[in-house]
């Protein structure tokens, strides 16, 4: 029983306050509502028609009940370098930083070292439900799925397929091989017998994929049943380089290999016109827009709007280390940014922090097709969710006003509270995450 606050829509935030939520024992929601303010708690329980007596409890003032977050896009073996290396362009950091570093993970003690690290810190930000590239590795792919098992995250992850143009030696030796490894790591995935936990294909990029590996890729989508999840039109020398090797504009050419669908995810798209959105939204391919990522790489700036506008799915991405930050915050906040920019620029419409929130909650988890499962509070759905304590503090003292990431004043209410959280928060202020009703983290643990 407390504040809860979650988007029923893609422009509208339901504030119940106060709100009663239940779970039931499997990690369902049971029901979620808010209380008549003449009705007594007693009373409103009496009207449930469970046989069970309810655990209560009362969440304090500056509390606020949110679903997770669901970042739709991270690189789990980047978030050592992540902050780090900002000064160049999309291929040369590939090169440079990126392909050196996933190198390393034919080692399974530092995957071990490294995935514990980042899985725990994306669980401690909020996010509930995360789209994971892994590596070429199978070993240490398989690794990072048993790794969210483990820590109790929902997760697609995803081993990388690359069979050609990964620098020094970061590369599979064949189409084929690429596709043998990548059906033992889905085998491998499903053993965990986890229903958290989901295999996803992931070429790497059409950089780095031949047109064979691309179509086997699109196969075993089909025969396997499996989303797919890649890069797109990123920047601008990426979309040339992929026009000469495919002959195709990229989204076409993605399209010519059979990777667009309602099961694939396209990270970034921003260099896009109107008959390439036309395209992803005919064929219901879904964005994971990652606005952060694309400040730190100068990228490009998503017109997340024109996306909207052609009724194609978007959901938010981290994409660290690509994007410096682990927290969906800092993506909503530069998404806002981002559009912002965008508007003063060209006079779109902005996005709404209502918008903001729906891409890094509802609107992620219909582009990853877990929105049956996840993204707000509905009956039947998993308890998928996070408490913010406004009042938290970086030392542990409460009384210390200074060291508070939020300061709220006398006189505000949940709606100031929530837009304090999205502007001024961070981990610090999430002091419980719940998937699938259990208990993932606590600040007090
Ligand atoms: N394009 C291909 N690979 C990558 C990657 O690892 N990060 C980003 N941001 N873009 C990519
Ligand atoms: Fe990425």
């Amino acid at each position: 029983v407390g504040t809860i606050i979650h988007s029923i829509s893609q422009t509208q935030l339901a504030y119940l306050n106060p709100g009663i939520l239940g779970v039931n024992t499997d990690g369902t929601i049971a029901f979620v509502h808010t209380l008549p303010p003449s009705t007594p708690l007693d009373t409103f329980l009496a009207t449930l028609t469970s046989n069970n007596t309810p655990t209560i409890r009362h969440l304090p003032a500056h509390t606020l009940l949110l679903p997770g977050f669901i970042d739709t896009h991270i690189h789990a073996p980047q978030y050592p370098f992540s902050g780090t290396g900002y000064t160049l362009p999309l291929l040369t950091w590939l090169t440079t930083y990126t392909f050196p570093h996933e190198r390393r993970f034919s080692s399974l003690s530092y995957a071990e070292t490294i995935y514990k690290r980042v899985v725990a810190k994306s669980l401690r930000c909020g996010t509930t439900t995360a789209a994971w590239y892994g590596t070429i590795h199978t070993p240490a792919t398989i690794l990072l799925a048993r790794t969210c098992v483990e820590m109790g995250q929902r997760a697609l992850v995803g081993k990388v397929c690359m069979d050609r143009n990964g620098g020094d030696g970061y590369v599979e030796n064949s189409a084929e091989q690429s596709c043998e490894d990548t059906i033992e790591f889905i085998r491998g995935v499903r053993q965990l017998g986890s229903e958290l936990v989901q295999p996803i294909l992931t070429p790497r990029f059409a950089v780095s994929c031949t047109k064979e590996l691309l179509a086997s890729i699109s196969s075993l989508s089909d025969s396997e049943n499996l989303r797919i999840q890649t890069h797109c039109a990123e920047n601008i020398q990426e979309c040339t380089l992929v026009e000469s090797l495919f002959h195709l504009p990229y989204v076409q050419a993605y399209h010519s290999c059979g990777i667009l669908g309602p099961k694939t995810i396209l990270a970034h798209c921003i260099h896009l016109n109107d008959s390439d959105r036309e395209l992803l939204s005919r064929t219901q391919t879904s964005i994971s827009h990652c606005p952060v990522s694309n400040f730190a790489l100068s990228s490009g700036i998503c017109n997340v709007r024109a996306l909207l506008d052609a009724g194609i799915s978007v959901g938010l991405g981290t994409d660290v280390a690509g994007g410096w930050s682990t927290n969906l915050l800092t993506a909503i906040r530069n998404a806002l940014i981002a559009s912002r920019v965008l508007s003063m620029r060209d006079g779109t419409v902005p996005l709404s922090l209502e918008e903001g929130v729906y891409m890094a909650t509802l609107g992620g988890a219909k582009t990853l097709g877990l929105d049956a499962q996840t993204g707000n509070f509905v009956n039947g759905k998993y308890f998928d969710a996070i408490l913010v304590d406004l009042d938290a503090c970086a030392d542990g003292r409460r009384d210390h006003f200074a060291s508070r990431s939020v300061d709220v004043f006398e006189g505000e209410g949940p709606q100031e509270c929530f837009e304090k959280f999205l502007f001024l928060g961070d981990e610090r202020n999430v002091v419980e995450v719940f998937v699938a009703g259990r208990r993932v983290f606590c600040v007090d643990e």
